[in-house]
């Protein structure tokens, strides 16, 4: 995109933004007086749970407010999550649950977004047998949901609307933060690699970054606002900026957003493997508010299976890059997804997983049985393994998942650490909650005044996922 044409493309998404705008104004008038609420259930990643804040922006700009439950809901949102199976049958369990409700309270809306939408079968199957849904729309138009919502109200029919692809990025949406001193930023959105089990890229589209000018103004304005922290969002981060015309990279974004006052912390969310570079080591391991934290997900220790998953590094390539990243950062704490049951998995594949979680010594995995997705190459594969025998697999990788959680944390025991005070421990009286650097969850003595600020911590036990320690006055 030439400059022109890219300055043009930023104009185009304001106005967008400011139509938006004027369509929740309209419904701000149209809605006066009736004291509707809203509730949002959001399944998935972070990437959705951000966009559920966005979609409470717009509606609480519209007048509507958090109903407590979501059978006293005005306004039902799911925004759905397409990645595993079991998270597409809770949805259609819910909807079908929520006709009932409907029934008693006919002005009740229901809205569906998110990347289950984007796959025709499931708008076939809402269309045929879920009539009572009132609004369906796709990953890449959540931004119009107040126009989808007037048309819904002027037409008295359902409404869907699905885009198979984005057309540009809207800037300047309004958006409701669950905590006020830490942000989600999304700085790239959809993923070009491929991977053959996932169905994101046909959900999300291809990769497209945002312009780090907006990306900076946005988080100059929440800093502003109070956030101390924020988590910067993309299926691949490796790869932000090479759609722009300046090809800005990763570590160069990061290093913009160090500059700015104020901000004292930032993670972010996913790098690839295959494509982790040393300029991107080097900014983690020189620059203070960038912290000592990183998943990479390893998906599977095996080279066998990582090439048939199409991840294109091998277990030598990634036991080399945690090698690299050890030296040059000796306290990073890793993190990373596992898939157990992928095609074709035996027992030496799964002895390479472990080999792998030993070496890297993850502070905490996520892992997931492997989820047969239509569309994706896998869910063709020949060799689908047993479910009995997955359940064994995916028991054994857990256990050592967890020994591995526990020797992270034990390590932390005797040492004093930067603590981000974050919420009140709801379990324990007169304790808070909080997050060091390397994102250990750490429960302290303490007060609610502290909400937002950062101390230190002296730590004196741990747990398998946290650890306990004492304020250092
Ligand atoms: N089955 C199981 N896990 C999956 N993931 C993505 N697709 C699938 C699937 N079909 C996992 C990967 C990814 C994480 C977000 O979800 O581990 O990193
Ligand atoms: Fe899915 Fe792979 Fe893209 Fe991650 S990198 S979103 S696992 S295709």
């Amino acid at each position: 995109m030439n400059k022109l044409k890219r300055a043009q493309a930023t104009e185009i998404s304001h106005e967008e933004a400011k139509r938006q705008g004027q369509i929740i104004e309209r419904l701000k008038e149209r809605l006066k007086g009736q004291s509707l609420t809203y509730f949002i259930t959001t399944f998935g990643c972070q990437m959705n749970a951000h966009d559920s804040e966005k979609l409470k922006g717009i509606l609480e700009r519209i007048g509507y407010t958090e109903a407590e439950t979501e059978d006293v809901a005005d306004f039902v949102v799911y925004n759905t999550c397409a990645v595993r199976e079991n998270a597409e049958n809770r949805v259609y369990g819910r909807i079908g649950h929520l006709k009932s409700i409907k029934k008693k309270k006919p002005n009740m809306m229901i809205a569906l977004c998110g990347c289950m939408m984007q796959q025709p079968t499931v708008i076939t199957k809402l269309k045929e047998s879920y009539r009572h849904i009132d609004i369906v729309f796709g990953t890449h138009n959540l931004y119009k949901m107040a126009e989808l919502l007037e048309t819904r109200l002027d037409t008295k029919s359902p409404v869907y609307d699905i885009w198979e692809a984005h057309k540009e990025i809207i800037e300047d949406l309004p958006s409701i933060r669950k905590y006020s001193f830490k942000a989600a930023v999304n700085i790239m959105f959809g993923c070009n690699n491929f991977c053959t089990y996932c169905i994101v890229p046909y959900v999300r589209g291809r990769e497209r970054s945002r312009m780090p000018v907006d990306i900076v103004n946005e988080i100059k304005g929440l800093v502003a606002d109070g956030v101390v922290e924020i988590m910067l969002l993309g299926q691949n981060v490796n790869s932000y900026g090479q759609n722009l015309e300046d090809k800005t990279s990763f570590a160069q974004l990061l290093q913009m957003i160090a500059k700015i006052d104020g901000l004292e912390r930032i993670r972010f969310m996913t790098p690839h493997p295959k494509d982790l570079s040393d300029e991107l080591i080097e900014v983690i391991a020189t620059e203070p508010k960038v912290c000592d934290y990183l998943h990479l997900p390893v998906q599977s220790g095996s080279t066998k299976l990582l090439k048939a998953m199409n991840r294109r590094y091998t277990k030598e390539d990634y036991l080399t890059l945690l090698k690299k990243i050890k030296a040059r950062i000796p306290h990073i704490a890793l993190t990373t997804d596992i898939i157990v049951g992928f095609p074709g998995e035996d027992d030496q594949d799964i002895e390479d997983t472990l080999e792998v979680i030993r070496a890297a010594e993850y502070s905490s995995a996520f892992t997931f049985i492997y989820s047969k997705r239509t569309g994706t190459p896998a869910a063709n594969m020949e060799n689908q393994v047993p479910e009995a025998l997955t359940k064994e697999r995916f028991n054994k990788v857990l256990d050592l998942v967890n020994e591995m959680s526990y020797k992270a944390s034990s390590s932390h025991v005797g040492g004093t650490y930067k603590v981000l005070v974050e919420e009140v421990n709801e379990k324990k009286e007169g304790m808070m909650s909080g997050r060091l650097e390397d994102h250990t969850l750490v429960h302290f003595q303490g007060t609610p005044d502290l909400i937002g600020t950062i101390i230190d911590v002296h730590v004196t036990d741990s747990m398998s996922y946290y650890v306990v320690g004492e304020i250092v006055k």
